[in-house]
């Protein structure tokens, strides 16, 4: 994963790095480290963990410099110590590298090398990168761009990289291939930024180019911007204009950036819709996929790809998708999906969903449908992502940036879309009647009002927290398009406050996890009114009959559930298929609080990052 970010021009470099690396931090915080040459000499910093302690050991240090690169990591090859922090150095120091990805052939290269006297201080794939840049560079006589493509084209692996030089202290170096890497252009087109998305940019410039898989950038003071892929043909920079903005990205008033996050839903879900439907005129579209409404329309079976947080909100799509449209639709893990020899044909589509729009997985599993010819389109946040660019067509969920790790808002978004794509496709197969299609486009325009309802809530919520903070287990149960939503419940606390925690359809309860029932056993249920409400209160007493504590999710005035259940939140009433929207937001409440006091970092967990972009 990692986060890199440079900057080359007439500012102090260090504050930028800095600045840089703390947006990025969602992103890896093994290790941060930067770069920066200063009077000819290049000299490195580099620390386990978070940017702070990065800050801390250069604090009082006289540090200089116009030019930099900076890393904040999340291992693949090596543990998280100093050593393997990036950047690395050559073995004279003359050259560093940051490196985002995996080079899968390193140990050969790295062989290869050390045969050939290089001596290698790290575990890490990348220090072989470095080597061999520095090997080609002296073996060829080679100017460093050269040998950076050479090096290049002998390397299997993903990578986004920024290689500094002391004989090149007017510029820098770039590459990209299934990492991303956007270049910032500053003042009078001498001043440039790099970083893995704009976060760190956007204070600085709102002109970027996304680099595109193999090209290799060279940003020059006196030169400008020059792209060129590895095979070396030219390459016409296409800048485009950033429309993100500095305040979406700060914390506005609250103590973490998931409550922040949780608490924009009303808005972000209805940016999400905004445009797009219109329910006093019957009216849903979704105008990325217009002119590709055809292929989807006739689609043998639609095949979602997706992982975590991002394949919860394709299983609430296939509720959806089948039953109010009538296409088959599958969902499938893209990790697995691409190494199956999944059964794709150009009568498919194959959606991936994402939020980062940069999964590794996922991106392999588009790239292998497009290969056996299906159609391929991508619903993203992040604009200007790599599964935007390689996609079809799409639509962007339009929640803004998301930098909790804990997927919340996105996922919202993400079936706010998908929700909006199965009415699109059963008004257009004449799937539902006038007046259920109609009433649908109406509840789903009230469901901002609903969820502010929801989040009004915070305090009761998090007094039921309490009660379950010291839990070591806990079960998530639900039926129909509540499933997903149980799985998501169960994903956000595990991955925020380490307690074990499952997600089941509440009727396979019985086969299996039941046996696990005891008095400190919490048991999340969404039991709201619809269609399998009897049988999720039979669940529910199945599960009071031995000790099990009941949280229970019900519709606003109910009274059966309340009466067994330890805890109820009430959710105000919506259509059945909207259900997820609302469900999902105390789940997300629940877990931010006890994660929090069981004093987790809930913006960080332990191991993960926000976007998984190795294998
Ligand atoms: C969500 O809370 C997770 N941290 C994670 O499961 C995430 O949803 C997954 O890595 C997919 O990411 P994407 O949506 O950016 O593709
Ligand atoms: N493979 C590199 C390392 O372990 C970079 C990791 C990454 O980008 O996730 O240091």
């Amino acid at each position: 994963m990692c986060g890199i970010v440079a900057y080359i021009g007439k500012k102090e470099a260090f504050p930028i790095l800095i600045k840089g690396l703390s947006r990025l931090e969602y992103r890896g915080y093994d290790s941060a480290g930067i770069a920066l040459l200063d009077s000819g000499e290049l000299n490195l910093y580099k620390k386990q963990g978070k940017v702070a302690n990065l800050v801390e050991f250069t604090n009082g240090k006289n540090i200089h410099g116009n030019v930099g690169i900076g890393h904040t990591r999340w291992a693949t090859h090596g543990e998280p110590n100093d050593v393997n922090a990036h950047p690395h150095y050559s073995m004279d120091k003359r050259i560093a590298v940051i490196h985002n990805g995996i080079i899968e052939n390193y140990d050969t290269i790295r062989e290869e090398l050390i045969k050939r006297g290089y001596v290698f201080k790290s575990q890490t794939d990348t220090e072989a990168l470095v080597h061999l840049i520095d090997d080609i560079q002296k073996t060829e006589k080679v100017e460093l761009i050269e040998a950076v493509r050479h090096a290049l084209q002998s390397v299997i692996g993903a990578y986004a990289l920024v290689v500094i030089s002391k004989d090149h202290p007017n510029q820098l170096i770039a590459a990209r291939k299934s990492s991303p890497l956007v270049v910032g252009i500053g003042e009078d087109n001498s001043e440039f930024y790099l970083a893995s998305d704009a976060t760190p940019i956007v204070e600085y410039t709102n002109q970027v180019v996304y680099l595109n898989d193999e090209e290799i950038a060279v940003v020059d003071v006196n030169e400008g911007l020059r792209i060129t892929n590895i095979a070396n043909q030219e390459k016409t920079p296409y800048i485009q204009e950033l429309e993100l903005h500095l305040e979406a990205l700060e914390k506005g008033g609250y103590e973490h950036f998931m409550m922040k996050e949780i608490f924009e839903q009303p808005r972000s879900i209805h940016d999400c819709f905004r445009g797009r439907l219109n329910a006093a005129e019957g009216f849903v579209q979704l105008g990325g996929l217009k002119d590709y409404e055809k292929r989807l329309l006739n689609a043998k079976r639609i095949v979602f790809v997706a992982c975590g947080t991002s394949w919860h909100a394709c299983q609430v799509a296939e509720y959806l998708i089948e039953d109010l449209a009538r296409i088959n639709v599958e969902v499938e893990y893209a990790s697995e999906f691409r190494y199956r020899n999944p059964i794709i044909s150009e009568k498919d589509v194959v959606i991936a969903v994402s939020q980062s729009g940069e999964t590794a997985d996922t991106l392999a599993a588009l790239e292998l449908a497009k290969a056996r010819g299906a159609s391929i389109f991508g619903i993203c946040n992040v604009v200007g992502s790599s599964i935007s660019r390689i996609t079809d067509a799409g639509s962007y969920t339009h929640a803004g940036p998301e930098i909790g790790v804990a997927s919340t808002k996105a996922f919202t978004a993400q079936v706010t879309v998908l929700t909006l794509l199965a009415l699109r496709l059963a008004y257009k197969k004449e799937t539902l009647s006038n007046s259920r299609f109609r009433s649908l486009l109406t509840e789903l325009e009230a469901i901002p009002e609903k969820v502010k309802r929801v989040l009004d809530k915070n305090e009761l919520i998090k007094e039921i927290a309490a009660h379950y903070k010291d839990s070591a287990n806990a079960l998530y149960l639900g039926r129909g398009s509540s499933f997903p939503v149980a799985l998501e419940g169960a994903l956000k606390l595990k991955e925020i406050s380490y307690i074990h925690a499952e997600g089941y359809p509440a009727a396979e309860m019985k086969h299996g996890p039941i046996a696990l029932i005891d008095e400190d056993m919490p048991v999340f249920v969404i039991a709201t009114k619809g269609t399998s409400y009897e049988k999720v209160v039979s669940n529910i007493q199945e599960v009071k009959a031995r000790k099990g504590k009941i949280i229970a999710i019900v519709t606003e005035g109910d009274t059966q559930v309340k009466e067994m259940a330890d805890h109820v939140i009430e959710i105000p009433a919506t259509d059945e298929h909207l259900v997820p929207l609302i469900a999902t937001i105390p789940l997300q409440i629940l877990s931010y609080h006890i994660a929090l006091m069981r004093g987790c970092n809930v913006d960080q967990p332990r191991n993960l990052a926000k976007s998984v972009t190795v294998e």
